[in-house]
């Protein structure tokens, strides 16, 4: 089953055109990783795909389980099971992790047609999770992303991830500052997510979180739009000879 497709996308924040003819399609059960240099439009891609404001489609369509969700809220997209996964995630001072953890839970076991969970129950289910990823029970009374490390952003997020179960998740991750230990957090978090009736986007710089998440589907983008597509093989060669060797192909 189709989840995501985006077609012919085009993009704008002001004047700057960021995204120029961007098309991508996700079935279920596929992993796709998108790579390239600094500035080609990944993190751009992933707000445009969350429906933040200040981000314009200029053309093209974004189908999630084909509906159309350009003029559906960030709200609304998740509760058709997109989730995302920032580059910088927001900070949410006076927001403990634990109180925000049961909001979302409740919100998206409704949007499904669940009824809610109890307090109790949430807490249990959101402590042996936690446990699993080794989150410390301290970090979950902390205020959302507030002076968390690199990591702990990261294992957080995929905390979350696992709780809301989506169909379709997106991760942006940070160029640097993801030390080896968030790195295996976020690849098991993934590869354990992963099953037929999901996909999974990985947007990433570098190479190495791919040893983690060994993606089915690996793109290039560059300026706006997929160069090129193939296997994990592209992925190594990328490592091995920078984008360079893409963009002189174009
Ligand atoms: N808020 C913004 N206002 C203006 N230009 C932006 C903004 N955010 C990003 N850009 C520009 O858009 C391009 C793509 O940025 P980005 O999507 O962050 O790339 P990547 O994640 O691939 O490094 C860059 O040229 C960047 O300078
Ligand atoms: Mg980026």
């Amino acid at each position: 089953m189709n989840l995501l497709n985006i077609d012919n996308l085009h993009a704008s924040i002001g004047d700057e055109k960021i995204l120029n003819g961007f098309s991508l399609k996700i079935n279920s059960g596929e992993t796709h990783a998108i790579m390239g240099p600094n500035g080609s439009g990944k993190s751009t891609l992933s707000y445009v795909l969350s429906g933040k404001d200040d981000y314009n489609v200029t053309q093209g369509n974004i189908l999630l389980k084909n509906e159309n969700i350009i003029e559906l809220s960030a709200d609304e997209r998740s509760k058709l099971g997109l989730f995302l996964a920032f580059q910088y995630p927001i900070e949410l001072p006076g927001v403990t992790g634990m109180t925000f953890l049961r909001t979302i839970i409740n919100s998206s076991r409704v949007a499904k047609g669940l009824p809610e969970l109890e307090g109790i129950e949430l807490v249990k289910i959101i402590r042996e999770k936690a446990t699993e990823l080794n989150i410390s029970q301290d970090m979950l009374k902390r205020f959302v992303n507030v002076g968390f490390s690199g990591g702990e952003k990261k294992r957080f997020e995929i905390l979350q991830m696992s709780l809301l179960d989506p169909s379709i998740a997106v991760l942006d991750e940070t160029d640097s500052g993801l030390d080896v230990d968030a790195l295996r957090t976020v690849g098991s978090g993934v590869t354990n997510l992963k099953n037929k009736d999901k996909g999974m986007l990985v947007i990433t710089h570098y190479q190495r979180l791919l040893d983690h998440i060994v993606p089915d589907f690996v793109h290039i983008m560059v300026k706006g739009k997929i160069l090129e597509s193939g296997g994990p093989d592209l992925a190594k060669i990328v490592e091995k000879e920078g984008y360079k060797r893409f963009i002189d192909a174009n």
